[in-house]
């Protein structure tokens, strides 16, 4: 019998062995915008596929982390379904195609797995006549165990638009005993638990525009996944995944700790499952990074671990244990993924600190929802409204989805939609008050402005003296211009970094320059004039004033040196959140999960200004996004970088992806001090 290692191991050998080059599994946060976690296997691959970029090698193979949350409430009732789960995937980059993809996974089904040749099942696109023909043909598959299948079950794609294909599916009938009878084929009524799908292979030839047509990919790819549970559930003969080595173990010892036994009724049944799979959800989505917070992935991770927290007090217990669980997932996956037995130390902190504000309210909030609920039935009412679900979480912290799950339980069914109309009322205030502050009509100036001249060309890294033309002046508030030239040595506010401010002038016109913002990568400059008026199209000689620009630049640098010193103190699970560089001080903002220690601040300040006394030149340099990476430069998630990126390095300690403006040797700086922490 296979272990869940060997199979994963069986898998990427098979495929190297057909040429495939095997990657490590991508982070569970994705380097990609429209997604906040990393959901099949493909999706370190898109732009591969959608041939946006040359993919380095036409075949590999991965094992890849992934985690979907569509389905939460499921989690733990059914025998398959997960949060955290592992894929297996093999993929070609407009190399092979639908052939090859069929007969490998036929062999590798058969001849590795050796699962039995006469219970499996295929499925195949509507349409697609030469999937079923090379089922057929070159794997001598029965064509009765052929099923054709729509848009719903056979047709693949990450999103509603990009790559995608039809696809072809192999399903495991587990037999009779799970439903149906002698003659159910797949998709009949009652079968979703016997015929059980194992392995997706998908035809990726199609592009998904934005008005849902669909335009060929340049080239055809395959994208295959196969779940490792699923897969080791039906290799062991096991009938659900949390009885497979890879999670027994992790529910048994949930069990030990909570002092409830496996297999007594399936109410114990069900939280332990929940508890298993949160706990491998939980320990690797801390270990790539992700912080408990109320926004995106923070709030997913949030969510999983309370509902495991929730299940404990189900099993009657009280205590926190979910940091514990962090040492068994370790010990069962740090064969196929070694950095987490190096996090372990961390991911356990995290986990036990939030579990613990957690319990706190807890109590409180099942009293709370219970009472809300107690007053609905005893009114005769089994609907609980907007109004209480929102107070419930906005005012007690306490999360929706568990109202929701709490109130199920008891029969109410709680208002979903009156409860996001609060929630978009709040943000929209939220939203209304951020807008007062910016300037209304300023966008469709910069579109037009943008139309017509394009961007303002920044000259500041080489110079801060230069001669530009005038292309825009208008008036604004408390007698103020704003002006704009086709190019300026003027640095506009970004990256924390504030706008330079200098002078502009001319034989009879001089203006001070107050700040520098931009829009769309057009840099307006906010002046005070003091002679004559700003004519358009006409030059003028534009001066930054340069003791503030070095002292400013000194301040950029010393952010590069704190923020390598904070990991290297804290931990490299600190992420930035924001900073602001100024003249007189930096301030930088960072994700932490509780207070830096005066003993770490020193020791931070410490390195900094060891760092200082070496003196080191500060090197700047152009790559490309890959080459930087490979460089381990530090990105901030969420910017969108080009695809030629400005690195800011100090050699041998911090390299960052930067716009900003520096100084040319770090000895510059002088003195390092950290005057607050908050
Ligand atoms: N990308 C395909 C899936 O997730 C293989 O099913």
């Amino acid at each position: 019998m296979l272990t869940g290692n060997e199979i994963r191991e069986k898998f990427i050998e098979f495929f190297m062995q057909k040429q495939h080059k095997h990657f490590e599994s991508a982070s569970l946060i994705p380097d990609d915008p429209t997604l906040l976690l990393t959901v099949a296997g493909m999706v370190p691959f898109k732009p591969y596929f959608l041939g946006q970029k040359e993919a380095p090698y036409p075949r590999v193979t991965t094992y890849q982390k992934c985690i979907r949350t569509n389905d939460l409430e499921n989690v733990g009732r059914t025998a398959r379904h997960h949060t955290f789960f592992e894929m297996l995937g093999n993929f070609s980059f407009g190399d092979y195609f639908k052939e090859e993809a069929i007969a490998w996974s036929w062999e590798f089904v058969t001849e590795v797995l050796k699962l039995d040749k006469d219970k499996l099942w295929v499925t195949v696109f509507t349409t697609d006549d030469e999937a079923e023909r090379i089922w057929i043909e070159k794997c001598n598959f029965p064509k009765e165990r052929i099923v054709r299948m729509g848009e719903s079950e056979n047709w693949w794609s990450a999103g509603p638009t990009g790559s995608c294909g039809p696809c072809s599916e192999i399903h495991v009938d587990l037999g009779v005993q799970y439903g149906g009878d002698e003659n159910s084929k797949i998709g009949d009524e009652g079968t979703d638990n016997r015929f059980i799908e194992i392995w997706n292979l998908v035809f990726t030839e199609w592009n998904r525009m934005e008005d849902g047509s669909l335009e060929p990919l340049p080239k055809k790819n395959i994208d295959t996944g196969a779940g490792l549970e699923r897969i080791a559930a039906v290799v062991q003969g096991k009938p659900n995944n949390f009885e497979t080595d890879l999670l027994f173990p992790i529910l048994e010892e949930a069990a030990r700790i909570t002092g409830s036994q496996y297999g007594k009724n399936p109410e114990t049944n069900f939280s332990l499952k929940v508890i298993t799979d949160h706990a491998r959800a939980v320990t690797f989505l801390v270990n790539d990074g992700v912080i408990p917070s109320n926004e995106g992935r923070g709030y997913i991770l949030r969510r999983i671990l309370r509902r495991a927290v929730r299940h404990g007090r189900l099993l009657g217990y009280k205590e926190l244990f979910m940091y514990k669980m962090v040492d068994k997932v370790v010990e069962r996956f740090e064969v196929a993924y070694p950095d987490l037995k190096k996090n372990l130390e961390n991911i356990r902190k995290i986990v036990k600190i939030e579990e613990e504000k957690f319990s706190n309210t807890l109590d409180q909030g099942i009293q709370l929802v219970n009472q809300e609920i107690d007053n609905l039935l005893v009114n005769g009412k089994n609907k609980l409204d907007g109004e209480v679900s929102f107070k419930l979480y906005d005012t007690y912290g306490f999360p929706y989805e568990l109202t929701e799950e709490i109130a199920e339980e008891r029969g109410v069914t709680v208002l979903r939609e009156e409860f996001e109309a609060k929630m978009e009322e709040q943000k929209e205030k939220a939203r209304s008050a951020r807008e007062v502050v910016m300037e209304k009509g300023q966008d469709s100036f910069i579109e037009d402005f943008y139309d017509k001249h394009g961007v303002t060309k920044f000259t500041g890294y080489e110079k801060t003296e230069d001669e530009a033309t005038l292309l825009s002046s208008r008036e604004a508030k408390d007698g103020k211009y704003l002006l704009i030239f086709d190019k300026t040595p003027f640095y506009a506010e970004s990256g924390g970094q504030v706008g330079d401010q200098g002078r502009i002038y001319s034989d009879n016109f001089s203006a001070k320059v107050l700040d520098v913002q931009k829009q769309k990568d057009i840099f307006i400059h906010t002046v005070e004039i003091e002679k004559g008026s700003a004519e358009e199209n006409k030059t003028y000689k534009l001066e930054v004033n340069l003791l503030r620009r070095l002292d400013t630049a000194k301040n950029h640098t010393a952010t590069h040196l704190l923020h390598k010193a904070l990991r290297e103190v804290v931990g490299t699970h600190v992420q930035q959140a924001g900073s602001l560089v100024d003249p007189d001080k930096l301030r930088f903002d960072f994700s932490h999960y509780e207070a830096v220690t005066a003993e770490q601040l020193a020791k931070i300040e410490n390195i900094v200004n060891e760092k200082i006394r070496e003196g080191i030149d500060v090197v700047v340099s152009h790559h490309s996004i890959e080459e930087a990476k490979n460089l381990g430069a530090m990105m901030l998630f969420g910017d969108k970088y080009g695809e030629v990126v400005r690195v800011v390095d100090v050699p041998g300690f911090s390299t960052e992806l930067c716009g900003g403006t520096h100084i040319d040797n770090i000895a510059k700086i002088g003195l390092f001090k950290i005057v607050s922490e908050g």
